[in-house]
């Protein structure tokens, strides 16, 4: 059995800087046609020569491999001017609540204070892509988070927001209630329930930000990327970090899913009759979403046991030592 996709797109994805970049970029460029880089790096992507160096990094780590990289810009405040200027090299900006996940000390202390630069995004078309946790206690930060979508989503009204990564049922629900908010999904967090990361032995592999919630909340989000839910994308979140900030005292939050996302999103599609959604889930919604073109690139899998390396390099991928029914061509 074999199935094909269109230009798969990662609306969400790390891939780091030096040698991690080296190793992670052409693992997702051998299953990608693009993907929207984050831009948490140290120090953060925030200036139009960093972004172009990131760019320039980024196309020499991915050699020859057809991959877009669709760049974005670490939130600060933007004059006009800037904005002007580095809008036609990037997909949106990334606004990170500072100090809620790796490497977003730099991020923003006070909403309000940052609704001017909003203000201009909205006016020049540039989309605002949100990591929407407060530092509440953990499995409620995004819940408690969701009210600023809801006003930021009413004030700007014509400002295309994306709430990254969701993980619960609330933020679904709020989806479906303002026509300019977009979310991505991460593939484990279709997977996986915090008992899995640490209802028995610890896996440091599972830790990311947010955090997995409960069963019901892995449901919402599931019928929602099975159905293809119209506003919502895929985003792996592979955030490699080498195995030596994973095991350790003090774990680094971030799982890497790079290489085995499209294997496991088969295999979790097939097994609830949805491949035919797959193709709108992986690439169609997110095309239209944001109006782009990705480089034409067919990607194969066939039906075949792939066994998921111990690592790649020095990071650990998600289910590693484990297997997968469907495997790239
Ligand atoms: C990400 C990282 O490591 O950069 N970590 C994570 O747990 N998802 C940052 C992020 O997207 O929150
Ligand atoms: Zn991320």
């Amino acid at each position: 059995m074999q199935l094909q996709l269109e230009s798969p797109l990662d609306m969400h994805l790390h891939l780091r800087q030096d040698d991690m970049l080296k190793i992670v970029a052409p693992l997702s460029a051998a299953s990608f046609a693009g993907a929207v880089i984050m831009p948490n790096l140290l120090p953060p992507v925030d200036s139009a020569e960093r972004l172009a160096n990131y760019r320039r990094a980024i196309d020499a780590a991915v050699g020859d491999l057809t991959f877009e990289p669709y760049m974005t810009l670490f939130f600060r405040d933007y004059s006009e001017g800037e904005l002007l200027t580095l809008r036609e090299h990037i997909i949106g900006i990334k606004l990170y609540p500072a100090g809620v996940t790796t490497n977003s000390d730099a991020g923003v202390a006070a909403l309000e204070a940052a609704e001017s630069t909003i203000g201009r995004m909205e006016d020049l078309g540039i989309p605002l892509l949100v990591h929407g946790e407060t530092n509440d206690f953990v499995m409620d930060r995004e819940e408690a988070f969701l009210s600023v979508y809801d006003r930021l989503a009413q004030r700007f009204p014509r400002l295309q927001i994306t709430m990254e990564h969701i993980t619960t049922r609330r933020a679904v629900e709020l989806l479906e209630r303002h026509d300019n908010l977009r979310a991505t999904v991460t593939l484990h967090h279709l997977l996986i329930t915090l008992d899995d990361l640490a209802g028995g032995l610890l896996n440091p592999h599972l830790f990311c930000k947010p955090i997995a919630k409960r069963p019901e909340d892995r449901q919402a989000l599931l019928e929602a990327a099975l159905a293809a839910h119209p506003r919502l994308m895929f985003g792996s979140d592979s955030a490699p970090h080498p195995l030596s900030s994973k095991e350790c005292s003090g774990c680094a939050a971030g799982v890497f899913t790079a290489p085995i996302a499209l294997p496991m999103l088969a295999e979790l599609f097939e097994r609830h009759g949805a491949l035919d959604k797959l193709q709108d889930f992986v690439s169609g919604n997110a095309q239209r979403l944001y109006g782009i073109t990705p480089p034409p690139k067919v990607v194969r899998l066939h039906k075949e046991e792939f066994h998921i390396p111990a690592a790649y390099g020095p990071v650990v991928p998600m289910n590693a030592g484990g297997t997968v029914t469907w495997c790239l061509s």
